[in-house]
Order: C-alpha cells, then structure tokens, then sequence
C-alpha cells in the first residue's frame, strides 16, 4: 500500500521543503522507493534538487489538468530510490483554473492513484490554503504540520486545524495529522513555545524536533538533501530520526488500521 503524505502550514518558511525532501532523502537510506511532489508555483523543492523549473518539459500541472501520467511526469533525482514530479511556473495559472472544475479537489487524489509503485509520496504544499493545498489534503492519508517554535506558530496551527476539520466533512474524511517541530533555537522562548505545543498537541506531536542547523540552508546551494551533503550532521540524524517514527506512525495507524 501506498501512504500518501501532504507536508502543508499556510505559513511561509516553516521548513515544509526542506523537511519534504529531508524526510524522503531518509527513507530511501533503508531501500524503499519515495516520490516527492512539488506543489508550489515557487518550485523551490524543484530546484533543491537541482532541477530548473524553465527547463522542463511536463510538470506536476499537467498531472492536475489530466494531460499525463504519474510515470510519464515522474523523474529520477540525483538521489537513488528519490523521484521527482516538478513544479513550474504554470502552477499559478493551474491553481485559478482548478477551481472551476468539477470536483476539482480529487484531481491529484485521482492521479496518484497510479503511484503504487512507490512506499510513500510525499507532497510539498505552498504557503496557502488555496486550491492546490486542498488537492494535497484530499489525497492525502496523513498532513505532517511543520512549525517553528515562534509566537505566529498557534495562530496558523489553529488554522490547521480548521482547515482539517474542513476537508474531513468535505472531501477526506480519514485524513490523519502530526505536527513535527522545525528549527527549534536554544532560547527560553523556544523553550516555552515547544513545551505549550506538546501540551496542547499530545501524542500527535513527533518526538523528534529538527533544531536549528545551517547545514541545512547549504543543501539547495549543492542540490542535494541534508543526508547525502552532511550524512553525520545533527540535522540528518534527527531527520533520519524523524523519518524512523514516521514509518512506525504509517505501520501501527495507516497500513493496518484497527
Ligand atoms: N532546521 C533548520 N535550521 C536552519 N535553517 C533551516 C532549517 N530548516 C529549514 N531551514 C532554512 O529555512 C528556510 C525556509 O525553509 P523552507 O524553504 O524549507 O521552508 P518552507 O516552509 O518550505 O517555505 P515556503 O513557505 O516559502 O514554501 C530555508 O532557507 C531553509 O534552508
Ligand atoms: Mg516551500
């Protein structure tokens, strides 16, 4: 079985790329085969893999707007077992065009379902709710939330959670969520923040936080994920960690369901 995961928050720069690709670029490590998405019109995990967005001929649009496959669309990264579906700048213009389709938020539910031949998928949203984020989610078995341990962070977790709330009456309704947290500094602050979100979030928060790691702003510059530019940095330990609890997550309360 395949496990679809959306990697989404509406806000901007919570580590949602790099923990896409940080997190499939650890899973591989153990033999499993992984496809990443890009579904942001910014393309930034298409060109951390060192991918030109202008350079492509097919992209994750033309799989939404139906004019191709998963395999004729998908491509092989640098990173053996790590494939690809790219962004371009078609993106903004399909997203205004989603909307006036007809059940347009099962159209990347519907051509992922030829995805098989991969353990997991892995989508990386943009920072909105719009149309393409909704697509994700309705495909979606499991939203990963990245959040920084900042002031804004309750806020837009709220609207998370709203939003999932949303899509389980409308279009999803076992969509499951997690919360894991990113760039977690060694302040107070942070401190405090972190222990309010594990309070307020449980078990649903992963146990592993990402902390602050320049390493991993060094990666898009190479083209390559953390665990194959710094494989014994603190960043893709924890990643590898995080990735670890991900599966264990996926086995107990996805794979077989109780
Ligand atoms: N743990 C970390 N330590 C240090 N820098 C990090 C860490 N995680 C991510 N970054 C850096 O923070 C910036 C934002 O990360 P990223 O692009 O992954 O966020 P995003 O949520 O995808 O942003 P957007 O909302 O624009 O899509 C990047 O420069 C990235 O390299
Ligand atoms: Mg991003």
């Amino acid at each position: 079985m395949t496990t679809i995961v959306a990697i989404a928050n509406e806000k901007g720069g919570v580590a949602k790329t790099t923990s896409t690709l940080s997190i499939g670029a650890a899973l591989v490590e153990s033999g499993q085969e992984i496809l990443l998405v890009d579904l942001d019109p910014q393309a930034n995990l298409t060109l951390a893999l060192g991918i030109q967005p202008a350079q492509i001929r097919r992209s994750v649009a033309d799989l939404l707007l139906g004019n191709t496959s998963v395999l004729s669309v998908s491509r092989e990264t640098s990173v053996p077992g790590l494939d690809l579906i790219p962004a371009s700048g078609e993106m903004l213009m399909v997203e205004r065009f989603l909307y006036v389709r007809q059940n347009y938020e099962h159209l990347l539910r519907k051509a992922l379902a030829k995805a098989d031949m991969y353990s997991m998928v892995l989508l990386d949203c943009p920072p909105s709710l719009g149309a393409l984020t909704i697509n994700a989610l309705t495909a979606s078995n499991l939203l990963i939330i990245p959040t920084q341990c900042e002031f804004f962070s309750a806020h837009s977790l709220r609207e998370m959670l709203d939003l999932i709330r949303n899509i389980r009456q409308r279009s999803n309704p076992s969509l499951r969520y997690r919360v894991m947290i990113t760039m977690l500094g060694k302040t107070r602050v942070h401190r405090t923040l972190q222990e309010q979100i594990r309070s307020a979030f449980g078990n649903a928060v992963f146990a592993t936080a990402i902390e602050n790691d320049t390493k991993l702003r060094e990666c898009p510059v190479v083209g390559k994920p953390i665990t194959e530019y710094a494989p014994e940095s603190r960043a893709a330990q924890q990643y590898r960690a995080l990735a670890q609890e991900l599966e264990e997550y996926v086995h107990q309360a996805i794979a077989q369901p109780a």
